[in-house]
């Protein structure tokens, strides 16, 4: 008789493989980024994302609606302002009646125990297309940390609960910490983008938020995809300034990163599954070419797997609709 370990043993019916399962994937741990549009009425899909949406005003309270129904407890808030009302210095992101600041007072006054979190950045608002300040073509570091402090300063004042700077920019984490506490916003936790990587699965954001730079690109302040050390780095620098959560960003071609920043950190982990990776699955899903409901299951599962605590992900909404029809 040979002799060999029986691992089907634990495969041999659905109950049995439930009762073996090692990661799930949970309503709360999703969180569902929402576009809001300044002079939009109603909504439009967005061509390279089918399925998400820009909202206006008075559309993005139904919106909320759903997601709150679904279960999911957390969104992420991104702004388009008017292009005429970009500028050099992205007013528009710090400004009290910025697009992010008027709907974060929107949605906090009728769902106030819904999480918003702000993405605070600049790419959205500056004329530029950049993240930062930029003087002789180069984006300027300690400039823009003014800037992105206001931003963050003025989004929690509008009622934000988390703020998650993208910007990329070195001592942000520090510098929004020191903003919000002067003005004894000490309870607002910061979610950095910690590794952020220079990354082409962003595309499709870019086309959905107008956010893309007008010259040049973004290598000078967003990582190089092929260095993981330099992520140790950057969560080592974001955990001494004050960070809160950190994230991965890319997730799908990153989990390798992702399992190595989990091993090091303390903090909450979260990955963010990027435009890129959701219109590719939409993408082959709508030519019948994969099962979209299970590949989105795995792709979520893989990331939690890789350790990341919460993620988001364009596809919440859906994922918590997958999770109610199981049952
Ligand atoms: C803003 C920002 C970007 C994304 C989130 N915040 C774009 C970028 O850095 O160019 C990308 C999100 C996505 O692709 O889903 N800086």
């Amino acid at each position: 008789m040979i002799k060999f370990d029986r691992h089907r043993r634990l495969r041999t019916s659905a109950a049995m493989r439930d009762l073996v399962r090692e990661t799930h994937v949970l309503k709360t741990d999703l969180i569902q980024p929402v576009f809001i549009e300044d002079g939009l009425n109603g909504k439009t899909e967005i061509s390279s994302m089918p399925g998400v949406f820009h909202f206006g005003m008075d559309s993005v309270l139904d919106e909320i609606k759903e997601i709150v129904d679904d279960g999911i407890q957390a969104i992420i808030l991104f702004g388009l302002p008017k292009d005429e009302d970009k500028d050099e210095f992205g007013t528009g992101a710090w400004s009290d009646d910025g697009i992010v600041q008027q709907a974060t007072r929107l949605i906090k006054k009728n769902y106030p125990d819904l999480i918003v979190i702000a993405d605070c950045c600049m790419c959205e608002y500056t004329s530029t297309g950049h993240c930062g300040i930029v003087r002789d073509g180069y984006v300027q570091n300690d400039e823009s940390l003014k800037y992105i402090a206001r931003t963050a300063v003025s989004q929690a004042k509008a009622g934000a609960d988390i703020i998650a700077p993208s910007n990329a920019m070195d001592g942000y984490v520090a510098a929004i910490r020191e903003g919000l506490d002067n003005e004894n916003l000490i309870n607002v936790p910061i979610m950095s983008y910690a590794v952020k990587y220079a990354s082409s699965f962003y595309g499709p954001f870019r086309d959905a938020a107008n956010s893309s730079p007008k010259f040049g690109d973004r290598k000078s302040y967003q990582m190089d995809p092929a260095n993981r050390l330099d992520a140790m780095r950057e969560t080592i620098s974001d955990e001494n300034e004050g960070a809160d959560f950190v994230m991965v960003k890319p997730s799908m071609a990153f989990l390798d990163v992702m399992r190595e920043v989990k091993d090091q950190t303390k903090l909450p982990l979260v990955a963010y599954n990027v435009s890129g990776e959701y219109s590719m699955i939409k993408a082959a899903a709508q030519n019948g070419w994969i099962d979209e409901q299970s590949v989105v299951y795995e792709t979520l599962t893989s990331m939690k797997r890789a350790g990341a605590d919460l993620i988001i992900t364009y596809f919440a909404k859906d994922f918590a609709n997958y999770l109610d029809n199981q049952k």
